[in-house]
């Protein structure tokens, strides 16, 4: 037993739960997805699975991405990416509703399926019936060898290394990190961005482990601000264009280890229900980068104050405007548009982390929840 108990520190690396472990290790992993595929210094993106089959990606009609939970927002990220790089269509469907709904797949469509951990029983489903309809199906998953990786024509790897904690964290930003990758070659090849973006967008890919450990600095006011709403019944979570999938995963990290109600939305939809809930007991962590859509970022943190929410917003370094008006803010160094998903990631999942070891969940192992659900 006290054997048991000590390997298991010892796999923790000094880190009270692994899902902290798993957070902090994000600047390496991500390092080691993009690692000997990023060539920046020639320009290049190098990734086997994807240079093997190219013509397929370039002449395909459209992408259609399925995948399941936290892997399913990775996928909502991607779509954004592929569409804005590289001009193809993107569909992105819940694995389970994909595999049931006759759904129309021709031959000349690429299905993508993300998965973790290679083994969800409805992503391998709708891998098979993709198949079958004479799709041309590529993987990306973490786990080598897994099921998954075996089934699907071709892949590429995240390498995010083993992930313990129930609540995916490291595998998410990885995922993104492998999709920004062949986002980028695939617009290359179809010269759909211009030289100097496509540099300029490699060179920031770079620089995001850097950015990431960065981000992990604010993680002391972000406890300081677990503290203060540890207790709320309920929380909404806002982001728009790339962000947006950020708000929706932020929500559901919240949701899975510390049981508290949450929702993401893209922050403009809010006015379309979700406003009604809002009050002076509400938290509202609303991703408020300086980019494209800054100014309506802020005409929705100005409506969620005029009703008394509590405004946490995730802003750009040196922000004025938005601190002006929150209640918190937690800074983020500055990104592109795509790869500030990656970067507003982290103060989510270290604001989740630190809500659910304050109620006192078991943040490794929430109830009811299985790392792999290998049955439907
Ligand atoms: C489970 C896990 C989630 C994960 C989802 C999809 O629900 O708890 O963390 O996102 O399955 O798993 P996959 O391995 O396919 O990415």
């Amino acid at each position: 037993q006290e054997l048991q108990l000590n390997l298991e520190q010892i796999e923790k690396g000094g880190y009270d739960h692994f899902m902290l472990k798993e957070i902090y290790e994000q600047p390496q992993v991500i390092r080691d997805t993009f690692r000997g595929r990023l060539l920046s210094d020639q320009g290049l993106i190098k990734m086997a699975g994807i240079e093997d089959n190219l013509a397929k990606f370039i002449n395909a009609k459209r992408i259609i991405i399925v995948a399941c939970g936290t892997s399913w927002h990775a996928a909502q990220v991607a779509e954004y990416m592929i569409e804005e790089f590289a001009r193809i269509p993107v569909e992105v469907e819940y694995a389970s509703e994909f595999r049931y709904r006759n759904p129309i797949i021709h031959t000349d469509d690429v299905v993508l399926a993300i998965s973790q951990s290679g083994e969800t029983a409805d992503t391998l489903a709708a891998i098979k019936l993709a198949k079958e309809k004479g799709a041309f199906v590529f993987g990306v998953c973490n786990v080598v060898g897994s099921s998954i990786s075996r089934e699907t024509h071709a892949g590429a790897y995240t390498h995010a290394g083993p992930e313990i904690g129930v609540a995916s964290t490291k595998a998410f930003t990885t995922q993104i990190t492998v999709l920004a990758l062949i986002a980028l070659r695939l617009a290359k090849a179809k010269g759909t961005m211009s030289q100097p973006d496509y540099l300029r967008n490699l060179i920031e890919l770079e620089l995001i482990p850097e950015k990431v450990q960065e981000a992990l600095l604010e993680n002391d006011r972000i406890l300081e601000i677990a503290h203060i709403y540890k207790d709320a019944a309920n929380c909404l979570f806002l982001g728009r264009g790339f962000n947006f999938p950020v708000a929706l995963e932020g929500a559901l990290k919240l949701k899975e280890i510390s049981y508290i109600h949450a929702e993401g939305y893209p922050a403009a939809e809010m006015k379309h229900g979700p406003i009604a809930l809002i009050d002076e007991n509400m938290p509202v962590i609303v991703i408020a980068p300086q980019q494209n859509h800054y100014d309506k970022v802020v005409s929705n943190i100005q409506e969620i104050k005029a009703r008394s929410g509590k405004i946490i917003a995730l802003v750009s370094k040196g922000d004025q405007q938005v601190r002006n008006l929150a209640d918190h803010i937690i800074e983020m160094p500055h990104s592109t548009e795509a790869l500030t998903s990656i970067i507003a990631t982290i103060p989510l999942q270290l604001l989740s982390y630190h809500v659910a070891v304050l109620r006192g969940t078991n943040v490794d192992q929430p109830r009811n929840l299985a790392k792999s659900v290998t049955v439907e």
